[in-house]
């Protein structure tokens, strides 16, 4: 007899995580579901889990019959200058966190799952990763594409979730299903935030007191610059008064700050269409990114 089991019922921690680490197991369990007649919804993470990756997990849980999350921290998304040696890993963590909302599923791979010996193919989504965070790490959509076109295609769920926080790479991943046809609904989740307005993001660990204390000031300039468009029409004043007020504020180098097209991401000189306003900045050694809605 098939069961198909209501997850507006069950209770939270009713249901054990249960960890796979390779891939044929993460599709039987996936075709047992699908048997079952349940949908299935998928949350790529790289792990040190937060409020913000396990909002994704709520979000897949209201709508899904199962949710799986992947923890993989992957290394075709960092250059070899970047963090991925020192990025922060806690399994035992973050499989507790899954496991207090019943996820049923994390999957774990470690990196000669994900890319076998001589691994030589990979996905690149052309114009909307050449700006923005493309400019400054070339490396990082096409590792981020690659990886996501795996993990959709190992796990072939309904729905994936992706936060707005990395909005260049919600677009991305869309842009990316849509031209692949891979049969998957992407949803966006709007972005968590601390109580003082940082955007919650693995790297804020990174920061010092000194520093933590500073970094809101990106998402207040962010806001600021969005109510100067609406009032003011001409983006790239409201662009340079932000700019001064981040450097007076203690970021710097900026990366960039820049309004775009929300969908398409082509800098806009004026608002005249849905918008965001999206930077990037280090706070000493860290690069912190966020964006807000404009127009
Ligand atoms: P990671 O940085 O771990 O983020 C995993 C997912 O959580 C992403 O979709 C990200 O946008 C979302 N997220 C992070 N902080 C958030 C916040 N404060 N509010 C809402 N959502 C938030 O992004 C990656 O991993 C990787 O690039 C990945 C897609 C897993 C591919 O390796």
């Amino acid at each position: 007899m098939q069961t198909v089991r209501n997850r507006k019922t069950s209770k939270p921690g009713a249901t054990q995580t249960e960890t796979v680490r390779d891939v044929a197991t993460l599709r039987a369990k996936v075709r047992e579901w699908r048997l079952n007649g349940e949908s299935i919804g998928l949350i790529p993470t790289m792990g040190a889990l937060h409020e913000g990756h396990l909002a994704l997990v709520k979000a897949a849980m209201r709508t899904c019959d199962r949710v799986v999350a992947t923890i993989f921290v992957n290394p075709t998304q960092f250059a070899p200058s970047e963090d991925f040696e020192s990025y922060p890993r806690d399994e035992a963590d973050d499989i507790a966190k899954l496991n207090a909302l019943s996820t049923d599923l994390a999957f774990m791979p470690n990196v000669d799952e994900m890319y076998a010996d001589g691994f030589s193919t990979s996905v690149s989504v052309s114009g909307l990763t050449e700006g923005l965070c493309g400019a400054d790490r070339p490396h990082f959509f096409g590792g981020v594409a690659t990886v996501v076109t795996k993990l959709l295609l190992q796990s072939l769920p309904d729905r994936a979730y992706f936060g707005e926080k990395d909005y260049q790479q919600l677009q991305v991943v869309r842009r990316m299903a849509r031209d692949l046809d891979i049969p998957v609904s992407i949803v966006g989740v709007p972005t968590i935030r601390e109580a003082d307005g940082l955007a919650m993001s693995s790297r804020n660990w990174y920061l010092s007191p000194d520093e933590r204390a500073v970094a809101p000031a990106l998402y207040k300039t962010l806001l600021e610059i969005a109510e100067n468009i609406d009032r003011d029409g001409p983006c790239g004043k409201a662009i340079d008064a932000g700019s001064t007020a981040l450097a007076a504020a203690g970021f710097g180098p900026i990366d960039y700050i820049s309004v775009c097209d929300a969908e398409t991401l082509e800098p806009l000189e004026r608002v005249d269409r849905p918008a965001r306003v999206l930077a990037a900045a280090y706070l000493g050694r860290t690069r912190l990114i966020d964006n807000v809605a404009a127009g």
